[in-house]
């Protein structure tokens, strides 16, 4: 199938305060220079943000990790799991076809989607509500035929059923997802042959589909308002209010024991940091004292640059083309000036970029120092051969 961009864009897109931190923490768990190795995560959390991948979106999350576009476009349009057109606001319908559901019925699971939703797959009913396509195997194949909505599998099925469901959705319901059939799981049709002691104690859905009901969240999309919303070994809670939206973020739900722990830590006075998934070698990327917190100082700034001859900020680690564009808007052409950035300067130039705290984070001013200097660093070099920007 072809992949591309869809014809209709939005203007822009950016994360929201609680997602750009869920994001902050994601890039911390790579090394130095590696931060594009979050692309994946990143670019899901935006599509759950969005419902799927717009080209601003690819490109936002180029620029946050410092990448070439056409390198986060590659990505979102290998993986198939990546919607690059827009999808119902419901749910988005995936349906296996592969050979266990062919065999059991998934092409007419496939023609109600035809008919309820819309003749062509990825495309949208006409009350927007919902998009389906036809997958490959989604690994439940003793339950065929079988259709993933949201997060949860409806296996089992048959085509009244199926019919069934999407009309319950549309109605606003979650249908209890797993076996549709009367099964408990993938046990014989005609009841077990042995581990019947099994029989007794256990819940009243199977594992997978007792979890669904429990969290309620089939069709629900990621909004970084779940707590906890945890990068444990930056020992973030959660908490957004530093960032300056204006807006109030939206209240934490309260959930079992990490906000508790939080609350308890909170109260003594420190935060509380779950050691089960600590990272030994991440090191915090939030400073103690973050930039927001210091008087700025607008630094010196050029109108234009020295000669006419700008440096190739973009080699600089964290400055992609975008940056760039922003720091020449800002003043700033030449590796010598940002190497004398002063804490009280760095405030300054990070209340005007999108994403606050790179500077420090990505030690812009380490690596001008050397630049300005006439060395060069790893990513300094990797800029020179043309590896990462080619625009
Ligand atoms: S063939 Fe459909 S889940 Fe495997």
């Amino acid at each position: 199938m072809l992949r591309r961009l869809h014809h209709e864009q939005p203007e822009s897109f950016a994360f929201t305060p609680e997602n750009l931190d869920w994001a902050e923490g994601q890039i911390s768990k790579y090394p130095e220079g590696r931060q594009a190795s979050a692309i994946i995560p990143l670019l899901w959390r935006a599509q759950e943000q969005e419902g799927w991948l717009s080209r601003p979106a690819i490109e936002y999350v180029s620029d946050l990790l410092g990448m070439a576009y056409i390198r986060g476009l590659e990505v979102a349009s290998f993986y198939f799991m990546f919607q690059l057109q827009p999808v119902g606001s419901v749910a988005h319908i995936q349906i296996c076809g592969t050979t266990s559901c062919m065999i059991c019925g998934a092409g007419e699971l496939i023609d109600v989607c035809r008919d309820k939703i819309a003749g062509q797959p990825h495309a949208l009913s006409p009350d927007g509500k919902f998009s389906w396509e036809e997958v490959e195997c989604l690994g439940a194949c003793a339950n065929a035929p079988m259709a993933l909505i949201g997060k949860d599998y409806y296996e089992d099925l048959t085509a009244e059923r199926f019919a069934e469901i999407l009309d319950e959705l549309a109605a606003g319901k979650v249908p209890v997802p797993g076996p549709q059939n009367g099964r408990y799981a993938s046990e014989p049709l005609s009841g077990l042959t042995s581990l019947k002691e099994f029989d007794s104690g256990h819940t009243k859905y199977n594992a997978s589909a007792q979890l669904a009901v429990d969290m309620d969240d089939t069709i629900k999309r990621i909004d970084g308002s779940e707590v906890p919303l945890l990068t444990p070994w930056i020992g973030k809670d959660g908490k957004v209010a530093s960032r300056d939206t204006g807006e109030t973020p939206p209240k934490p739900v309260p959930t079992p024991k990490p906000a508790v722990k939080q609350a308890k830590a909170k109260e003594k006075g420190r935060p509380e940091v779950d050691k089960s998934d600590q990272k030994p070698s991440a090191k915090p990327i939030a400073p103690e004292k973050s930039a927001a917190d210091v008087a700025e100082v607008k630094p010196e700034t050029l109108s234009a640059a020295r000669d006419g001859k700008p440096d190739d900020l973009k080699q600089l680690k964290g400055v992609g083309p975008k940056l760039e564009e922003k720091l020449n808007e800002l003043g700033f052409f030449h590796f010598d000036q940002i190497a004398k950035w002063t804490e009280a300067e760095v405030a300054w130039v990070d209340a005007r970029l999108k994403f606050k705290g790179r500077i420090e984070r990505d030690g812009w001013i380490e690596q001008a120092r050397t630049l300005a200097e006439g060395g060069d660093t790893e990513f300094s070099k990797r800029v020179a051969k043309g590896d990462l920007y080619k625009d």
